[in-house]
């Protein structure tokens, strides 16, 4: 097994961790905005497989990141379901909204969501053929709870109010979606491996705001059955999750479900999370983005503590979160000539 990735995903410390950036593919780079307006518009480019895979390979042929993610949208899955989703130019997703259980009437099962993601897998294949070959594939699913309060709420929220509302006021309801998206995210994602992903992750972004036992249910409980089928399905298959702001649920979580990597954020410490995560698993993540906006000295400086930090295990260089559409290519260039400079003990 030669491709970096996958030795940091098998447990192995390497010299230097391998790297790649959460939304890599994305507005910070001109060459994306040319195709996704040669595109249309955003959704048209997900859906569109030689165009999707384009902008795929866009930051591996600038930057020669060690991994590629598959260009889609965690909000495919819902539309496959049968929800209404569309995108307001600077604003963000808006979809038809769940507030009871007439809500989730019009859904489809779990087995008829492949037609209409079909071209997600085309792109897929696509990317097996065109990836250099020391770069890994990965594919990727929103988190059902992640993926509900979209779902719920209509579009993103800074508290996912709407979708805890549903949980405490009707949680039949709540968990009927929370049971579909289980069930539906583990035939999207096998179809993706079959069509040629190589590593999986599984994006739990508002993993944060559930507390107590209300993250054991809905956010470790959904991504361990995810995981375990999965697993049983491709045996072997690496799995990242990534439960975004969960601070002390951290702790145990890649055991508890099984993950082979954990993707951290950046309100932890990497010093705290080498000590009590890294014995678990592959650590992945951690640097600010806004360090891509800021670069500098600064950006020298948090990328070498990283790296440092991380020396002792399996590590993969990421961002804590996705680049954002101000972030200056030339900063993506210094964190990577930094991660691969930084002085080896
Ligand atoms: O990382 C990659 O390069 C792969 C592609 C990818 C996108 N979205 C492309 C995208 C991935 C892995 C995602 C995941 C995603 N999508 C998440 C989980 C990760 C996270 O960021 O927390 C979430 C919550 C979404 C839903 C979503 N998609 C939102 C809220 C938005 C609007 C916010 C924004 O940045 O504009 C999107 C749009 C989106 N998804 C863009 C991209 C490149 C920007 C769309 C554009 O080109 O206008």
């Amino acid at each position: 097994m030669t491709k970096t990735l996958l030795r940091a995903l098998a447990g192995e410390t390497l010299p230097n961790p391998p790297i790649w950036m959460m939304r890599q593919a994305g507005r910070y780079l001109p060459e994306y905005r040319a195709t996704r307006a040669e595109a249309g518009d955003f959704l048209s480019l997900c859906y569109n497989p030689d165009l999707a895979a384009e902008v795929t390979l866009q930051p591996i042929r600038r930057y020669g990141f060690d991994a590629a993610i598959l260009f889609a949208d965690i909000l495919l899955l819902p539309q496959a379901l049968g929800a209404d989703l569309w995108f307001v130019t600077g604003e963000g997703p808006r979809l038809s909204t769940i507030t009871g259980p007439e809500g989730m009437r019009g859904l489809k099962g779990k087995d008829d969501i492949h037609d209409h993601l079909a071209p997600v897998y085309e792109t897929v294949r696509i990317l097996t053929r065109e990836l250099p070959s020391e770069t890994t594939l990965i594919g990727f699913a929103g988190a059902p709870w992640t993926v509900a309060t979209y779902m719920i709420a209509g579009r993103g929220t800074p508290d996912q109010g709407p979708a805890h509302a549903l949980r405490e006021g009707d949680n039949a309801t709540f968990e009927t979606l929370i049971d579909l998206l289980t069930e539906s995210t583990i035939e999207y994602l096998s179809m993706q491996v079959e069509a040629g992903a190589e590593v999986v992750k599984l994006f739990d972004s508002w993993a944060g705001s559930l507390k107590g036992d209300a993250f054991a249910k809905y956010a470790l409980a959904p991504a361990k059955r995810i995981i375990s089928e999965l697993k049983a399905r491709h045996p072997g298959l690496p799995i990242i999750a990534f439960p975004r702001e969960a601070g002390d649920n951290y702790i145990g979580f890649a055991k508890a479900v099984g993950a082979d990597c954990l993707a951290i954020d950046n309100s932890v410490s990497a010093t705290w999370a080498a000590e009590n995560l890294q014995s678990d698993s592959c650590i992945q993540g951690n640097l600010a983005p806004g360090h891509m906006v800021t670069g500098g000295q600064a950006l020298i400086d948090e990328t070498r503590r990283i790296v440092e930090a991380f020396r002792g295990g399996p590590h993969i260089f990421n961002l804590g979160h996705g680049i954002t559409p101000d972030a200056d290519p030339e900063n993506v260039q210094l964190m990577i000539d930094t991660v691969r400079e930084t002085p080896k003990r």
